[in-house]
């Protein structure tokens, strides 16, 4: 059985047709891509799945239950993580402390009032910044880093809560060629994790991530 499987995806913006009859299925396991020109609704396709907005018509099952309605924070807690295209650091915070939040994301508000979960979750914490080359950069201010540094923290983020699926958008967007190129190697281990749904333009890159690849016209 899939993991992620969605059919017939349609997405109106007004009168404009940005899905249309859209079919994906991703398994267990798997790196998928994701490729088409730009306004081809790559984008549009990864926020209908993690619920950033709903697809007007079409079903998406996630691990075996219709998410279709779900409202985001459920899916998240299902085990869907999405980075969007756009970088979203906290610039003025700690590189650390964007990583903590990603984590307290999911805890209880009462853990979160009485902030007890900082010290239990510091290991986590570094965990997912040794993982993205970033742990001697803990205690700068996520703003300090460089571009391709807060697309690494913003993947770290994602994939710190363990999602079953992580969606990347463009993650390499703006990267220099050796960037790109770590960050295929950054990606590699989490195969044993988790599946990954990646939008990328460079099909080099693909070859030597993904299983399979979806094209969208
Ligand atoms: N929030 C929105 N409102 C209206 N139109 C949108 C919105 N988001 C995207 N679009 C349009 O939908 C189409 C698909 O966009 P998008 O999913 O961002 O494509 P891609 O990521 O493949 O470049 C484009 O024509 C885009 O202009
Ligand atoms: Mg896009």
């Amino acid at each position: 059985m899939a993991l992620l499987e969605v059919s017939g995806a349609t997405k109106l913006y007004g009168q404009l047709r940005a899905l249309d009859g859209v079919d994906l299925s991703v398994e267990v396991g798997t790196f998928h891509g994701l490729i088409g020109p730009n306004g081809s609704g790559k984008s549009t396709l990864l926020k209908s799945i993690a619920g950033a907005h709903f697809p007007t018509t079409g079903a998406i099952r996630f691990d075996g239950a219709d998410i279709t309605q779900l409202p985001p924070y459920q899916r998240a807690r299902s085990g869907l993580s999405l980075k969007f295209q756009i970088t979203a650091v906290l610039a003025e915070l700690s590189v650390y402390d964007n990583v903590l939040l990603a984590l307290q994301s999911l805890e209880g508000n009462w853990s979160l009032l009485f902030s007890r979960s900082r010290k239990r979750l510091d290991a986590d914490v570094m965990h997912a910044l040794e993982r993205f080359r970033l742990a001697d950069r803990a205690d700068n201010l996520a703003g300090e880093l460089s571009h391709g540094e807060q697309q690494w923290l913003e993947i770290a983020m994602a994939l710190a809560p363990r999602p079953k699926l992580l969606l990347l958008d463009e993650p390499t967007g703006g990267m220099s060629p050796e960037e790109r190129r770590v960050t295929g190697e950054l990606l590699a281990p989490i195969r044993s994790e988790c599946a990954l749904v990646i939008v990328e333009h460079d099909l080099d890159f693909f070859k030597n991530i993904c299983d399979r690849l979806t094209v969208l016209d």
